[in-house]
């Protein structure tokens, strides 16, 4: 399959206007717009950031994903998510949650951290399955079922090698982040017949685990 390429999409990846772009975002103060499911940037793989913003313009994007993310709110913001083809994400994620969910889905603390250039790999075949969201597909959740453990090799912002594992829900998230700088949403590895609004999560599936909503919406739980 091969797909006709738009000469200006190019251009938008070009180290020149990717800084146009986060400076014009940057301009107007507050939480950034969040780009959702439709747009073209969440399905191109983002460009491994190779000092395309000075590091003065980089710490203020950072800044603002924070604000944004934070602001949303939710425990992950990729650059494409709002407009920016970069492979720069990050993650942050208080865990405010019961004691049963935490231990059920693994839920603990994850500090505030820069992903750049990321990438992971599953560390064995077990996985987990659990409802999840997307700022970029807002109203929703579906489950999906990740690998349990894996390993994630990135950068941090000022440069420094990351290779670190991951397991419970921060494995989930570095998963689902880094999933969007290629280009993948979580709805693309998800289990279709899990697809659940916001409202029906709240009311029927907020149990710990998924099974009850595997048993009644009519979908395989790993394992
Ligand atoms: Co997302």
């Amino acid at each position: 399959m091969t797909f006709d390429v738009d000469p200006t999409d190019l251009l938008e990846s070009s180290a020149r206007a990717i800084a146009e772009r986060v400076e014009e975002l940057l301009a107007a103060s507050g939480p950034l717009p969040i780009v959702t499911a439709g747009h073209p940037v969440l399905r191109r793989a983002a460009v491994p950031f190779e000092g395309q913003l000075p590091p003065a313009l980089l710490a203020r994007f950072v800044g603002a994903l924070r604000e944004t993310m934070r602001a949303a709110p939710g425990v992950g913001l990729a650059a494409p998510q709002v407009g920016v083809p970069l492979q720069i994400a990050v993650i942050e994620d208080p865990a405010k949650v019961s004691d049963e969910v935490r231990v059920a889905r693994g839920r603990v603390p994850v500090p505030f951290r820069v992903l750049v250039n990321p990438s992971y790999e599953a560390l064995d075949a077990e996985r987990a399955a659990f409802f999840e969201g997307c700022l970029s597909v807002p109203g929703w959740q579906a489950v999906v079922a990740r690998p349990a453990r894996v390993r994630l090799r990135a950068l941090d912002e000022e440069g420094t090698v990351v290779d670190e594992e991951f397991t419970g829900w921060p494995a989930r998230i570095v998963q689902h982040e880094t999933d969007h700088l290629d280009g993948t949403l979580y709805l693309d590895r998800a289990e279709s017949r899990s697809l659940s609004s916001n409202e029906a999560v709240a009311a029927r599936w907020g149990q710990p685990t998924s099974e009850r909503a595997a048993s009644a919406l009519g979908f395989r739980l790993p394992g």
